[in-house]
């Protein structure tokens, strides 16, 4: 009989465990920083389209004028859905999780794409593509159909931000939510080896198909202690809004409850999330703009108990919700949206491990019991 792993398993939860090499994406989570392909996230959000950032993250440079008027067409070119995918949506119950739903739309959309399984570089960059195009249909699709609304087809151009607020609404935005929206979709399109983009890793390394490990990647996204934070960031908001109570009041009796403050605290940052900062800024303004300060300015109070009792700070969650609830999204569609932008990163990711595969298999330290017998004979 083998004798039991003595070797001490790495921090709990892989914390601080380095499992691979990337170019994708660099956090440095003591100084609060945050830079994709060597880019401040910073300069990006002020200066870049989504677009920009989805074609840096596959490519490792940002586009010329011509390189990114080919991606803005190409996109525009695969926002119509397999006609079998829609009849799928509108099969789906009302009140299905749409993260649930979205799933199970990108898993089907597999099985309407001849390109599925042709792992070449070139197809898995036009699946990355038709991804990032497919992904916001379906979500604005859900929304409609549940409301017993028709589908809206998209724009013949525009960004990925203005066609997703148009097949939401069927008008199309204003500037200050186009801009934001699409700042919006900057922050959250990539945030190096989190727990969706490593799930679609490791799928991707056995050598399974870009479907499977991106339905594989919005399956962990989902879970609230991921993606799933900034709808319970918004359930609270709400709350404290219905309960008539202030919001230090609510927020100190959830930490003397022992309770979690959804969208404060990060495995990475130990400072404030630079996504947050951002977005608190972005909110600002919006809200200007929109002429509703509520949700920012208990955003703001929540932020200032969570300093002085718990040292703990926002992460992007945090202020996206207020963002999205300003644009008037409903709540659980926070998490798809994040879905919609991280495509980006998890089919960079794909596309930088089968550049170099190797099969993601650690090992675990056993540390059950060892000797025993059946006794049958
Ligand atoms: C993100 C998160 C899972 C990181 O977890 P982690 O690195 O494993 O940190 P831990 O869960 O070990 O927490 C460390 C300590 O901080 C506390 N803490 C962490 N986040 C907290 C929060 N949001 N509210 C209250 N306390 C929190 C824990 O209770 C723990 O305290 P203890 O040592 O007294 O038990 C965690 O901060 C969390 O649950 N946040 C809320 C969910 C969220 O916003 N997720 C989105 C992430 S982008």
């Amino acid at each position: 009989m083998a004798s039991p792993d003595t070797e001490k398993t790495t921090g709990k939860g892989l914390a601080g465990v380095i499992a691979l090499d990337t170019e994708i994406c660099f956090i440095d989570g003591q100084k609060g920083i945050l830079i994709y392909s060597g880019y401040d996230i910073g300069d990006l959000a002020a200066h870049c389209s989504f677009e920009e950032v989805a074609f840096l993250l596959w490519n490792g440079r940002l586009p010329d004028d011509r390189e990114l008027r080919d991606l803005s067409l190409r996109l525009a070119s695969e926002r119509t859905l397999p006609p079998m995918v829609i009849d799928t949506l509108r099969l789906m119950p009302e009140d299905a999780d749409p993260m649930a739903a979205l799933r199970t739309g990108v898993s089907i959309l597999s099985l309407f794409d001849g390109e599925a399984d042709d792992m070449s570089p070139e197809a898995n960059m036009r699946k990355a593509i038709r991804l990032t195009a497919r992904i916001p249909v379906i979500i604005a699709a859900l929304d409609r159909l549940r409301k017993g609304e028709e589908m809206v087809d998209p724009l013949k151009d525009g960004s990925t931000a203005t066609n997703f607020l148009y097949m939401m609404s069927g008008q199309k935005p204003g500037e200050a939510a186009e801009r934001t929206f699409d700042a919006c979709l900057v922050l959250h399109a990539e945030h190096g080896l989190n727990a969706s983009t490593f799930t679609g890793r490791v799928i991707g390394a056995t050598l399974s198909d870009m479907y499977s490990a991106i339905t594989g990647a919005i399956g962990a996204l989902k879970g609230p202690l991921h993606g799933g934070a900034n709808i319970r960031v918004m359930e609270m908001l709400t709350a404290i809004d219905r309960s008539g109570s202030s919001p230090t009041t609510f927020v100190k009796k959830l930490l003397a409850d022992k309770e979690r403050v959804m969208g404060f605290g990060h495995r990475v940052y130990k400072t404030i999330d630079p996504r947050a900062t951002i977005l608190r800024e972005m909110v600002d303004s919006l809200s200007a703009e929109q002429g509703t300060r509520k949700w920012y300015d208990m955003s703001l109070e929540i932020m200032d108990v969570m300093a002085k009792n718990k040292n703990l700070y926002p992460n992007v969650d945090f202020f996206s919700a207020s963002v999205y609830a300003t644009l008037g999204i409903s709540t659980d569609l926070f998490t798809p949206i994040f879905a919609m932008a991280r495509i980006t990163g998890w089919s960079a990711h794909l596309l930088e491990q089968w550049k170099d595969n190797r099969l993601i298999r650690p090992r675990a330290a056993y540390t059950g019991p060892v000797g025993r017998t059946t006794g049958r004979s």
